[in-house]
């Protein structure tokens, strides 16, 4: 997590670092800094505190021109949340300034042994990169001191460094964090991720691991730790600022929810041209040769890959494990004999994902990464990689990925099946049922009367109850409301002794074969006192229910169901006045293990 902008070139850099740090804040909002040289004394300015980028951007109002300066937007891991743990953190000093977004595992041993008598401002890993810089320095030439220090790091790193000795470098490297270079004609930005690139630079490299940079103004050298030359490989920037802001919304999480159509819509664009799929015959093989698949992911995406394993399984007769990566990081199951690994993940940095993906890598093992940004080191370092297309997401609360991941697993089953159906209408009609649902939704008053408990169930059978997994983790998350996601006929197996009067339980209802037994299951709750309502599919109505959905196909279900939970939970945190596209204690692209 965190986010990092560094800027050196011909305009203002606290503008050019300030913009990015707002765009990337959904990487981290604990606390916000920047460092600008200060041409009248010579030296680095440091501004930072706890609190929002636009705290950061109040306290820097009067700072002097400068056309060089670095920011961080924080994640705290290491230290708590106050102004000494935020980033910029120098060296005793104060020559070196650095911002870094990863975690330096071995901190601690490196303090023992280098760094003994130093005195250290903040508990955070991070002043041990400055202290340890600034003893090699004494010794070595900067770059040599940089790059040593980078030998000795365990963990993970992406870094921006200043030298206060010569104020027209900008240094930086990366390890397992993500890092984007970009090129502009007003000069040279690095960053966490390319929309803080958007409207300053032209073109981007994204860093490999281990590379090392030394940036001016007007150009910029890449090495690799031993210093050898590397080469630059420029593409052009395709995002443009429309789709980093909000528009006429009132968050982006609304936004992203109302985009879900034409999400569903780009997709189908970009993966069929006259009906032929644009997916490489190759990736189709490696799943149709596979004996398993096995869906890694976290969170959201989880609960994509449990319905791909539907969908696989369904439509292509495919076994599929879905696999939580932070639990097969090291504790994998037994393998079958020729097994793919799909990787499902929105941002592409997870780190729980990325630890799976280096000990499959190793073990010689074929990867897909399915991700929303192909730039991103689980797209590059994966034997395949293809994108969702959903475009930037910035709330934390992920949706649109969630709807491009469906659809996405879905072409991918449905191409190697009989084709049981014509998917190019099917998902048009999805598109089309979500756009109906949205247009006359009445969400926001069913959460007003329903959901008034410090907790909630959403039940639901077969492809529903992966939708009411999905519907609690996004109810919990921003509203912070306590929610479970139950198989409806499990509830009475335990669960059903937290139902209390006015508990409020949230049946999800698609299929009609199940349907009489999840609505029986919602009498037993309502009967010990349960406020009970429900979202149907068209075809499963009844009197009475609340949430109505157009029919679409029965595999396509979860696309349209799962869209009122997403509004549930945006009103549910609404009506609270919490803070919905940055929830607390979260951060977007989680990059720590
Ligand atoms: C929840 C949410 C998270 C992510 C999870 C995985 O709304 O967004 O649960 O789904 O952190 O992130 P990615 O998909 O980027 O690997």
């Amino acid at each position: 997590m965190c986010g990092i902008v560094g800027f050196i070139g011909h305009k203002n850099a606290k503008d050019v670092v300030l913009n990015g740090l707002t765009r990337l804040e959904y990487r981290g909002y604990d606390s916000a800094g920047l460092s600008l040289y200060n041409q009248r004394y010579q030296i680095f300015d440091v501004y930072k505190d706890e609190g929002r980028v636009a705290k950061l951007v109040e306290s820097t109002k009067h700072a002097d021109f400068s056309t060089i300066g670095i920011g961080h937007t924080r994640w705290a891991t290491h230290g708590k949340v106050n102004k000494e743990n935020s980033h910029p953190h120098y060296s005793q000093t104060r020559r070196f300034i650095v911002v870094h977004n990863g975690v330096i595992e071995n901190y601690q041993e490196l303090k023992d042994q280098y760094l003994h008598n130093h005195v250290f401002q903040s508990e955070t890993d991070t002043e041990v990169i400055a202290q340890l810089i600034e003893t090699f320095s004494q010794t070595l030439h900067v770059e040599n001191a940089i790059t040593t220090t980078l030998k000795l790091l365990h963990g993970s790193y992406a870094l921006l460094v200043l030298d206060s000795n010569d104020p027209e470098k900008i240094y930086a490297a990366k390890y397992k964090s993500p890092l984007i270079l970009g090129v502009g004609s007003d000069g040279i930005t690095i960053a966490s991720d390319l929309m803080a690139l958007v409207g300053y630079s032209s073109d981007y490299h994204a860093l490999d691991d281990k590379t090392f940079i030394v940036a001016r103004k007007d150009d910029v050298r890449l090495f690799n730790l031993d210093h050898q030359p590397l080469d630059l490989h420029l593409k052009k920037i395709e995002l443009d600022d429309a789709v980093t802001t909000k528009g006429e919304y009132a968050h982006y999480m609304l936004k992203e929810i109302h985009e879900q159509p034409s999400v569903i819509r780009r997709i189908l664009t970009n993966y069929y041209d006259k009906d032929i799929v644009q997916i490489k015959p190759e990736i189709l093989s490696a799943i149709k040769d596979a004996d398993r698949l096995y869906i890694l992911a976290a969170g959201t995406s989880m609960h994509a890959g449990l319905i791909g394993k539907q969908l696989f399984e369904k439509l292509c007769e495919i076994p599929v494990e879905v696999h939580i990566a932070s639990e097969f990081a090291y504790q994998k199951p037994l393998l079958s004999k020729k097994p793919l690994f799909i990787l499902v993940t929105q941002s592409g940095e997870t780190a729980d994902l990325r630890a799976c993906l280096v000990d499959l890598n190793e073990r010689g093992f074929e990867t897909l990464t399915i991700t929303n940004v192909p730039t991103s080191t689980l797209a590059r370092e994966a034997t395949y990689s293809i994108e969702l297309f959903a475009g930037p997401e910035i709330a934390v609360a992920s949706t649109k990925a969630y709807v491009a991941q469906v659809s996405v697993l879905t072409i991918l089953a449905y191409e190697l099946s009989q084709k049981p159906f014509d998917l190019h209408t099917e998902l048009s009609k999805a598109a089309i049922s979500i756009e109906n649902f949205l247009a006359s939704e009445n969400i926001r008053e069913i959460v007003r009367h329903y959901l008034t408990r410090r907790n909630a169930f959403f039940i639901g059978r077969g492809l529903d109850y992966f939708i009411g997994l999905e519907a609690a983790l996004k109810l919990k998350e921003i509203s912070y409301i306590q929610t479970e996601g139950f198989a409806a006929g499990e509830l009475k197996h335990g669960t059903i002794a937290l139902i209390e009067d006015s508990t409020p339980v949230i049946a999800l209802i698609s299929d009609p074969k199940m349907s009489p037994n999840t609505r029986s299951n919602l009498k037993e709750v309502q009967a010990r006192g349960a406020k009970t309502f429900k979202i149907v599919l068209e075809s499963c109505k009844i009197e009475g229910d609340e949430v109505i959905i157009d029919d679409v196909y029965s595999l396509l279900t979860p696309l349209v169901m799962v869209v009122p939970t997403q509004l549930i939970a945006y009103y549910a945190a609404l009506e609270r006045a919490y803070d919905i596209d940055k929830p607390r204690n979260l951060a977007k692209s989680v990059t720590v293990e």
